[in-house]
C-alpha cells in the first residue's frame, strides 16, 4: 500500500484498500452514502466495492450514462434531485466510483450541494487514478466549452485499488497514459525516459509516482494562481481541440486530445527556445510511437483561435502557456503569439 499526504486529505492505493475505506467510514458515521456510478463502474467496480465494504450495502447508487456527455447541467440537476428526494442532509457522503467524468461531476455536485457536503474519490480509469481524482477540481462541461463551470474543492480522501484497471478498455487505458506523460516532461525528466524507453514502472508504481508527482505542485498552488498551471501544459491546445470535436463524429478522448496539444505546444516551446529541436524531436517521436497518429481532420487554425480567446487560461485576450522548459521542467505564463500557434499547428497538420 502507498499512502501519499495531500493538502487535508489522504491517498491510498494497493490491493488492501478497502480495509481503508470501511475504517474511514466507520470513523467518520455518515448518515448516508451516495454512490456515483457509471454504465460500467456500476457493472464492473460497484460489486466489489460492496461485497468488501459492508458499511456501503444500503448505500443509494446514481448511474448515470458513460462519457463526457454526462458531465452536464442535466446530469448535476439528476444527482441534486436524487439527495433531494433521499433527504441527503449535511453529513451524507457521495463516493464517486468511476472516471474522471465521474469525479469531476460527483464533486460538483457534491461541492455545491448545501454549499458543500463531503465527498471522496474512488477512482476506476488510469486517467482517474493518474491525475482527475486528485487536486481537487470539479467541474461540468456548459455551452460547449469543456469545465467551464466548477469550483475548487479537495476530497475527504481517494482510494486507489489498481486492480479496477483490468476492465478498463486499451483506448482508456492510453488516454490516462496521456497525463502521466505530461507530468514527466514537466516535472521529472527520470520518469519521461523511462516512460520513452518503454520501460515503465508497474502499475501501482506508475500511478502512485504520477499522483506524488501531482499532489507536489497543487499543495502549493491549489487554486491555480501560480506554479499549479504548469499542469495546463499540453492542455490550451488540447482542450480547444477537445471543444471543437465535440460531438462530431471525430470526437476524441480527453487524453488523445492532449497528445495533440502536447505535440502542437512542444513545438511552440521549441520555437520559443525553451527546449532544442532535439528535445522536440525525441518528445514528437516518443508520442507518436507510444500514442499512435491519431485519425484527425486537418485542424483549422482559425477555429481554434476562437475557442482559446474563450478559454479559461486567456486572459485580457492575451494568450498565455503552460510550457515545457527543458524535459523534465516547466514554465507558466508564457506570452505566445498567434503566428507562433500557427505555425505549430501547421507542422502537426503536415505530420500527422
Ligand atoms: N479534475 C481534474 O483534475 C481532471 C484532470 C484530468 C482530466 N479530468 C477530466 O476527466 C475526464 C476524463 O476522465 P476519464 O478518461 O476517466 O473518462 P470517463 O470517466 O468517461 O471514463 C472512461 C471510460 O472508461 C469506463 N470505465 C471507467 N472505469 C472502468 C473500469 N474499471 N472498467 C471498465 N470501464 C471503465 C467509463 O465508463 C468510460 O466509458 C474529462 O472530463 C476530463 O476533463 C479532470
Amino acid at each position: 500500500m502507498s499512502l501519499i499526504k495531500a493538502k487535508g486529505y489522504n491517498i491510498e492505493i494497493g490491493t488492501g484498500i478497502f480495509k481503508a475505506i470501511s475504517s474511514f467510514l466507520s470513523k467518520n458515521k455518515y448518515s448516508l452514502h451516495f454512490i456515483i456510478c457509471d454504465e460500467n463502474t456500476i457493472q464492473f467496480c460497484l460489486p466489489k466495492l460492496i461485497t468488501s465494504c459492508p458499511g456501503l450495502k444500503d448505500a443509494e447508487i446514481i448511474e448515470l450514462e458513460s462519457g463526457e456527455a454526462s458531465k452536464s447541467l442535466e446530469f448535476s440537476a439528476h444527482i441534486w434531485q436524487t439527495l433531494i428526494e433521499n433527504n441527503a442532509d449535511k453529513n451524507s457522503l457521495i463516493i464517486n466510483l468511476g472516471g474522471g467524468v465521474v469525479s469531476d461531476l460527483g464533486g460538483f455536485c457534491a461541492s455545491t450541494y448545501k454549499r458543500g457536503i463531503d465527498f471522496i474519490n474512488i477512482p476506476t480509469s488510469l486517467l482517474a487514478m493518474a491525475d482527475a481524482s486528485v487536486g481537487g477540481k470539479t467541474g461540468i462541461d456548459f455551452a460547449g466549452l469543456k469545465n467551464s463551470i466548477g469550483t475548487f474543492t479537495q476530497p475527504k480522501a481517494v482510494f486507489i485499488y489498481p486492480d479496477f484497471l483490468k476492465t478498463l478498455p486499451p483506448r482508456h487505458h492510453k488516454n490516462g497514459l496521456a497525463e502521466i506523460f505530461k507530468i514527466a516532461l514537466i516535472s521529472d525528466k527520470i520518469l519521461w525516459t523511462r516512460l520513452k524507453d518503454l520501460k515503465p514502472y508497474n502499475e501501482e508504481q506508475l500511478i502512485a509516482k504520477s499522483v506524488t508527482l501531482k499532489n507536489k505542485i497543487v499543495s502549493k498552488d491549489p487554486l491555480d494562481k501560480g506554479i499549479r498551471k504548469l499542469l495546463n501544459f499540453g492542455h490550451t491546445i488540447g482542450h480547444a481541440v477537445e471543444s471543437l470535436l465535440l460531438g462530431t463524429a471525430n470526437e476524441l478522448l480527453h487524453g488523445e486530445a492532449i497528445i495533440i496539444g502536447l505535440i502542437i505546444e512542444s513545438h511552440i516551446s521549441f520555437q520559443k527556445k525553451l527546449i532544442s529541436k532535439k528535445e522536440f524531436e525525441e518528445i514528437f517521436v516518443s508520442l507518436k510511437n507510444t500514442f499512435g497518429p491519431e485519425k484527425i481532420d486537418v485542424l483549422e487554425f482559425s477555429a481554434i483561435i476562437e475557442l482559446l480567446k474563450n478559454d479559461k487560461k486567456t486572459t485580457k485576450n492575451k494568450l498565455r502557456f503552460a510550457l515545457v522548459a527543458k524535459i523534465g521542467s516547466g514554465k507558466f505564463d508564457v506570452e505566445v503569439t498567434e503566428a507562433q500557434i500557427k505555425k505549430a499547428i501547421d507542422l502537426y497538420n503536415t505530420s500527422a
